[in-house]
C-alpha cells in the first residue's frame, strides 16, 4: 500500500511516499528555518504562506523521487494536529483535495504519533508494545504504546517541553533559532559539573517533569553575568576612554564568552535535561515492565540524551530503538508510517476533516 504523506505543522513542509508503513520511497522536505531565523522563532503567518508555496511542487517531487504516478497512490495521510493552526490547515486542505481528486481514503495522523512511528522506519522489526520517551519542541512525555494506535500517557512535563527549554536558553546565548542542535554541539567540550543547575521535582505523579525552573536558572545566570560585565565595562570606559557607556553588542558577546564557560554551561543544561528524562524513563520501565524503549521527536537527536538512554537500556537489559537523525525532526515519512497503521485500524476521515492546534494523542482519532 503506497501512502502519500503530508506534514506542515510547524516550519517544515514535507511530503513523502511510504510503502506498507515501513519502506520510504521518497521523503522530501522544504525547510523554512532560514526565514524564521531572522525573527528568532517561527512566525506563524509566514509559515502558512511558505507552506502554500511549497506544498504542490513538493508533492510532485515526492512522486517523482518515489518513481510512481498519482494512480499508484492508495491513500493520503496528513498531520491534522497538533501544531500552528494556519500551518496545519495548509497540509489538511491539500491532503483533502488530493484524496478527493484521486478518489482515495484520507487518513488523519496525530503529529506526535508520527514522531513515535519514525522508529518503525529505522527499526523494521519494532512492534508494540513498547515504552516511548517523546521529546520534541512542543511536547515531552512518556507514552506506553500498547498497540500501533493505542497508547497511554504515563507522565510528562508540567510546563516547558525539553526542546523549548533548550531553544530558549540557546537564544539568550545568542545562538540562532532553533538553538537546540547548536547548544548540543557547543556542549561537547564542556564540563557539566561546572555550573550547578536545579533538578526539579514535582508533586504528584513521579513520572511528571518540569523544565521551567532549569530554564529560568540558566537564563538568570547568563543575565547576571552579563550585567556584572556591563557595569565593569562601563566603569572601565568612564575612567579610560571618556563617558560611561554600553559596549557594542558584538564586543559584549565576545566578552560574555570570556566570563562564562559556554561549553560547560551548555553541557550543564544538557546534563540537567537528560538526567531528568532518564530518571523518569527508568521509573516508567520499572512500572510497565516493558522490555523495549523507543525515543522520538526532534530532541531525540541530542547526543547526551542518546548516550544516556543507551546506558540506561544497557544497564536494565532493555532493547533500545533510536530514530535515525533524519527521522528525529519533522518529516512526512513518519506520517506515512503512522498513517498506514491508522488506516488499518479504520481511522480514515471524510471531507469535513479539520485541523487542530492542540489535541491529545490518546483517545478517539478525530
Ligand atoms: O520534534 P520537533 O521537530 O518539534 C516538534 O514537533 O515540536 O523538534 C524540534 C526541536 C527544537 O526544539 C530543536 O531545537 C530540538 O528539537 N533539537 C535539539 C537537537 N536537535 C533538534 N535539541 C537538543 N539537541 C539537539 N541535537
Ligand atoms: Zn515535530
Amino acid at each position: 500500500m503506497n501512502i502519500l504523506a503530508i506534514e506542515s505543522s510547524c516550519d517544515e513542509t514535507a511530503v513523502a511516499v511510504v510503502r506498507d508503513g515501513r519502506v520510504v520511497l521518497s521523503d522530501c522536505i522544504s525547510s523554512q528555518v532560514d526565514i524564521h531565523k531572522l525573527y528568532g522563532g517561527v512566525v506563524p503567518e509566514i509559515a502558512s504562506r511558505k507552506h502554500i508555496e511549497a506544498i504542490y511542487p513538493l508533492a510532485d517531487q515526492a512522486l517523482a523521487v518515489a518513481g510512481i504516478s498519482r494512480a499508484d497512490i492508495d491513500a493520503v495521510a496528513v498531520t491534522y494536529a497538533p501544531g500552528l493552526i494556519g500551518a496545519v490547515l495548509v497540509g489538511v486542505n491539500f491532503a483533502k483535495a488530493a484524496a478527493f481528486a484521486l478518489g482515495k481514503p484520507l487518513v488523519p495522523v496525530h503529529h506526535i504519533r508520527g514522531h513515535i512511528a519514525a522508529n518503525y522506519l529505522t527499526h523494521p522489526d519494532l512492534e508494540p508494545p513498547f515504552l516511548c520517551l517523546v521529546v520534541s519542541g512542543g511536547h515531552t512525555m512518556l507514552v506506553d504504546v500498547t498497540d500501533y494506535t493505542k497508547m497511554t500517557i504515563l507522565g510528562g512535563t508540567r510546563d516547558d517541553a525539553a526542546g523549548e527549554c533548550f531553544d530558549k536558553i540557546a537564544r539568550v546565548l545568542g545562538m540562532p533559532y532553533p538553538g537546540g542542535a547548536a547548544l548540543d554541539r557547543m556542549s561537547q567540550t564542556g564540563d557539566p559539573a561546572k555550573y550547578p543547575l536545579p533538578r526539579a521535582k514535582v508533586d504528584g505523579n513521579p513520572l511528571d517533569l518540569s523544565f521551567s525552573g532549569l530554564k529560568t536558572a540558566a537564563i538568570n545566570l547568563i543575565h547576571n553575568t552579563q550585567q556584572k560585565l556591563e557595569s565593569a565595562c562601563a566603569g572601565r570606559e568612564a575612567t579610560s576612554s571618556g563617558p560611561a557607556g554600553h559596549l557594542p553588542l558584538q564586543r559584549k558577546a565576545a566578552a560574555l564568552e570570556e566570563v562564562i564557560d559556554l561549553p560547560s554551561l551548555c553541557a550543564a543544561v544538557s546534563e540537567a535535561v537528560s538526567s531528568a528524562l532518564v530518571s523518569r524513563t527508568e521509573l516508567a520501565l520499572e512500572q510497565t515492565g516493558r522490555k523495549t524503549l523507543a525515543v522520538a521527536g526532534g530532541v531525540a537527536a541530542n547526543s547526551r540524551i542518546r548516550t544516556q538512554v543507551s546506558e540506561l537500556a544497557r544497564r536494565l537489559g532493555v532493547r533500545l530503538c533510536l530514530p535515525e537523525l533524519r527521522y528525529c525532526g519533522d518529516n512526512a515519512a513518519m506520517i506515512g508510517a503512522q498513517g498506514y497503521y491508522e488506516f488499518l485500524a479504520g481511522n480514515s476521515a471524510d471531507m469535513t476533516l479539520n485541523a487542530y492546534a492542540t489535541k491529545s494523542l490518546v483517545g478517539e482519532s478525530l
